[in-house]
Order: C-alpha cells, then sequence, then structure tokens
C-alpha cells in the first residue's frame, strides 16, 4: 500500500487494487457488498428477535432517473433482508396529501426509517417536506435536527454520502486523523456534513479540515496541500493531477452527466500523482448507498431498544 502524501508516492503498481497508474483504487463497490453482507446478519438477528426492519421510500412524480434510484434502494433492501414499504404519489400531489402520506410513515411502526425522493415537483416545498420527516426515522441523515447532531458530535443518523467516504477511506488504511483534508464543494447532501464529520474527534476523522468551492481563486493552491481531497463539486474534471499532492488520496464524490455517461469531478490523470483514488465509477456511489441501509438497521435497534 502506498505511503501518503508527504512520504515517497506509491508504490500501488497494477496488481490487486491498482490502477494501472501507481495509485490503489478506492474500492467502494467491493467494500459495499462486504458491508451488505455484515448488515444481512445484523438483519436476520435483529428479525430473530421480533424487529424486521423497513425502509419507506416515498416517490412523488414519474421522473424516470428518481425511479430508477428508489428500485435500486429496493433492490439493496430486498438484498440484506430489509422490508421495503413504498408510496408512489402523482406529479400533480397536493401539498397537504404529501404531509399526510408523511405523517403516515412517521407512525407506521413497520417504517423504521425512510426518504422523500428528491427533487420534488417545483409546486412542492422541499424543505418543509423535509422538516416534516421524523428525525428518527429520517435515513438520509439531513433533517436540521440531525444535522445539528452532527454539528454537536453527538449520536443520529449521518448523511450518507459523507459517512461512506469516511468508511471509504478507514477501509483502505488511508490516514486521515491529524492530516489535512480539503473539501471542494459545500453542498447540503456532500461538502458541508463531509466537513464537520471529518473535523470530529474520532476515529477515521480528526482531520484539520479546508472547505473549497469552485468560486475560490486558484483552486489548485488549496488543492495541493490536501493529504486527502474529496471532490463534490459535480463539475467534470475540475481536480487535475496538477492539482494533486503525490501520494494524496484523492475521493471523486461529485458527479455530472455527459448524455448518458457518469462523468467524474476526478479528471483521469489524478491517477497518476494520488496515492488512492476513486474510480470512475464503484467509488462513493456503492458507498452511499450502503450507508442508507444501515441508517435503516440502526433505526430498526433503536425500535428494538425500545421494545
Ligand atoms: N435524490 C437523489 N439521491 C437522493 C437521496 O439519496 N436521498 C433523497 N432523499 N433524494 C435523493
Amino acid at each position: 500500500m502506498p505511503s501518503q502524501a508527504g512520504g515517497s508516492r506509491g508504490s500501488g503498481g497494477t496488481g490487486s487494487g491498482g490502477t494501472g497508474s501507481g495509485a490503489v483504487l478506492l474500492d467502494g463497490a467491493g467494500l459495499a457488498a462486504r458491508i451488505r453482507s455484515e448488515l444481512a446478519t445484523d438483519v436476520a438477528y435483529l428479525v430473530s428477535r421480533g424487529v424486521t426492519p423497513g425502509l419507506g421510500t416515498i416517490l412523488v412524480g414519474d421522473d424516470p432517473a428518481s425511479a430508477r434510484y428508489v428500485a435500486m434502494k429496493h433492490e439493496d433492501c430486498a438484498e440484506v433482508g430489509i422490508v421495503s414499504v413504498h408510496a408512489h404519489l402523482p406529479a400533480s400531489v397536493s401539498a397537504g396529501e404529501l404531509d399526510e402520506t408523511i405523517r403516515r410513515f412517521n407512525e407506521d411502526p413497520t417504517v423504521d426509517a425512510y426518504l422523500v425522493q428528491l427533487p420534488l415537483p417545483a409546486h412542492l416545498d422541499e424543505e418543509a417536506a423535509l422538516l416534516a420527516v421524523d428525525p428518527d426515522k429520517d435515513v438520509d441523515g439531513l433533517h436540521p435536527v440531525n444535522l445539528g447532531r452532527l454539528v454537536m458530535g453527538a449520536p443520529g443518523p449521518l448523511p450518507c454520502t459523507p459517512a461512506g467516504i469516511v468508511e471509504l477511506l478507514a477501509a483502505h488504511g488511508v490516514a486521515v486523523d491529524g492530516r489535512h483534508a480539503v473539501v471542494i464543494g459545500r453542498g447540503l447532501t456532500i461538502g458541508r456534513p463531509l466537513a464537520l464529520l471529518l473535523a470530529l474527534r474520532r476515529p477515521g476523522c480528526n482531520a484539520a479540515v479546508t472547505v473549497v468551492h469552485t468560486g475560490v481563486r486558484d483552486l489548485g493552491r488549496y488543492v495541493r496541500d490536501g493529504d486527502v481531497v474529496v471532490a463534490a463539486a459535480g463539475v467534470a474534471g475540475l481536480v487535475t493531477g496538477s492539482m494533486v499532492k503525490p501520494g494524496a488520496a484523492v475521493v471523486g464524490a461529485g458527479v455530472s452527466w455527459a448524455g448518458r455517461k457518469l462523468l467524474s469531478d476526478l479528471a483521469d490523470d489524478v491517477a497518476d500523482v494520488a496515492g488512492f483514488v476513486t474510480p470512475r465509477i464503484g467509488g462513493v456511489g456503492p458507498m452511499t448507498r450502503a450507508m442508507l441501509l444501515r441508517n435503516a438497521v440502526e433505526a430498526a435497534r433503536r425500535r428494538l431498544a425500545r421494545t
């Protein structure tokens, strides 16, 4: 495994975990499969104690991408033994009817955790919908109460993508504690909560964190100092090899599309310089999905503890 930034450049080579360019691949697909298998064992235990974890999804309208994302969540649930509960509302649904469905999920004891799939049609208020979700059933970890818990370092469901990135780094032996992590992007779902998480005094975190964004002058000046760099801007090829400290761990978390092709925030030449790098596909995405399942299982564990 390569030494990290500050030491000599990696020698990951083209062997197991290699990228063909020297950097070790941060294999989210493989790690997520292992996490799902562990979660299946946890679910079997919960079922044996009379608690079958249930994950709910509320989908409004017929956006094909949203429908596909929701279907994938149900497939993941089936793999680990979590029961899916789905509500599909028409695009024309009123705010009151959506609120009624959210209330029903809040009160349904078989729904341990759930999400309202975003984006919602323009006539509906996303913030109001997120606020109406019971924070203890918030599988996304994005309810203001849970973001507040994150700020406080208190237990609660973590936002899935930030949690998945921290797991991905830890599982590949990337040193974060005491190192400099540069987060590019300040969005609600990735950059902002990830910066908070990385700065917490907890295993796999405890970093010096810098948050930058695409409006920052001379972005490379900041990125070049990162031992860990997470790009979550949604700008294809934003981070190039020339911006990366040799041996650094570089995570592409933002995506954009060219037609049907998924593009990474990382340019291909990042792998020539980095010690660790995510693949274009099979890096952060599968980890986000695995963390969603973990949040659902944790919510079911809380149900068991209450009974
Ligand atoms: N839309 C796209 N991804 C997500 C997600 O992870 N959660 C929610 N609620 N909406 C999404």
